[in-house]
């Protein structure tokens, strides 16, 4: 049998989600039943895609935020995966058909992300950027963590949160700041953990790891007479984020305007990353948190998009199952 064989039947077209011109999801995504499966280079593997999550950068690169580093339309969205191994290329070395794997498929987020995406029955991937499914996960769970939690382990590493050291999060309900919480708690040791949100979901907060839970309908963090080692804005509220934080802690964003001392970053995606917090997620100390809204089935992608562009998304936005 030769690397690039298979045992399964893999058809030559598929149903897929895609646009071909940028805009809001309700006016330029369709629903194509005749998109051509990805064909696979030597480094990547092909994917039966059994669950994909949205993230604000489908939707910001749908509007055409990002064009001058887009690939070419019409574009298949979706960077987040969780699937089966149907088809592996000559110099992939790890993985084999009938694996089942997770990932952000796109290793620089803005810079020529993939045509073909993962809201389609099939993706094309670089072996680096996947890591097996934890298998306690179930594929939604796994769709919904790679990019959200490889931003969060980002972040924090860049900001070099530590043990014993104390942690403010603005933004703890969403897709990061969900992970961001549960990181700074389990996997870099913070000894406190202060969260913001609005008022519903403060408990969802406290649940993740946070010690103090802030409404920020009610109290200005950045008046809060303690402050922090590192500060983590997944808001956009650097200059407000720069008032919480301690003489010579580090405050990192992840959108919007930077105000110094802060600094940005754009997340790069890296399947070992996976493989590293993988015992965390299989420990069940880190658990994927999945808006309650979904999952959505794959033909309600439009409304999982209007969804996320509420920005009131609970955790990760998911399509399960795929088709
Ligand atoms: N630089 C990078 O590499 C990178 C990577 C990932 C994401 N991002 C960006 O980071 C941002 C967050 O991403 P995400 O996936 O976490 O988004 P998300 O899941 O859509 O965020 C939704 C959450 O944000 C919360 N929120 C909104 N305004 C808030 C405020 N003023 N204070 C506290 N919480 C607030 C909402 O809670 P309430 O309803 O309680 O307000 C909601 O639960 C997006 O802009 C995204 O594009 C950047």
């Amino acid at each position: 049998m030769d690397s690039n064989s298979t045992t399964t039947s893999i058809p030559s077209h598929m149903k897929a989600w895609a646009y071909s011109e940028y805009g809001n999801a309700v006016d330029v995504l369709k629903l194509d039943k005749n998109v051509s499966v990805p064909e696979v280079r030597d480094d990547q593997v092909l994917i039966k895609v059994v669950a994909a999550a949205l993230n604000p950068v489908d939707a910001k690169r749908m509007l055409g935020f990002f064009k001058a580093t887009d690939s070419p339309l019409p574009t298949v969205p979706g960077y987040d995966v969780a699937g089966v191994v149907v088809k592996v290329g000559s110099q992939v070395k790890h993985l084999k058909e009938g694996d089942e794997v997770y990932g952000d498929i796109n290793e620089e987020a803005l810079n020529n992300p993939k045509q073909f995406g993962s809201l389609a029955e099939y993706t094309a991937v670089e072996e680096k950027l996947l890591a097996l499914k934890p298998k306690n996960l179930s594929f939604a769970e796994a769709a919904s963590l790679a990019l959200a939690i490889e931003t969060a382990n980002e972040g924090l590493k860049r900001a070099g949160l530590s043990t014993g050291k104390s942690i403010l999060v603005l933004g703890g309900a969403g897709g990061v700041g969900t992970l961001v919480i549960q990181l700074a708690k389990h996997v870099f040791g913070a000894s406190k953990i202060a969260a913001t949100s609005s008022s519903g979901k403060l408990e969802l907060l406290k649940s993740l790891g946070a010690d103090l839970a802030i409404d920020y309908n009610k109290e200005n963090f950045e008046d809060l007479p303690d402050k922090f080692d590192v500060v983590y804005d997944a808001v956009g509220q650097c200059d407000k984020a720069v008032k919480a934080v301690k003489e010579g802690g580090s405050v990192v964003a992840i959108i919007g305007a930077v105000t110094p001392p802060a600094f940005i970053f754009v997340v790069t995606s890296n399947g070992s990353v996976l493989e590293k917090l993988n015992p965390f997620l299989e420990s069940g100390k880190v658990k994927a948190v999945i808006d309650p809204k979904g999952p959505f089935p794959f033909s309600q992608t439009i409304e999982a998009f209007s969804h996320l562009e509420t920005g009131r998304a609970i955790g990760k936005v998911v399509i399960y199952p795929v088709p």
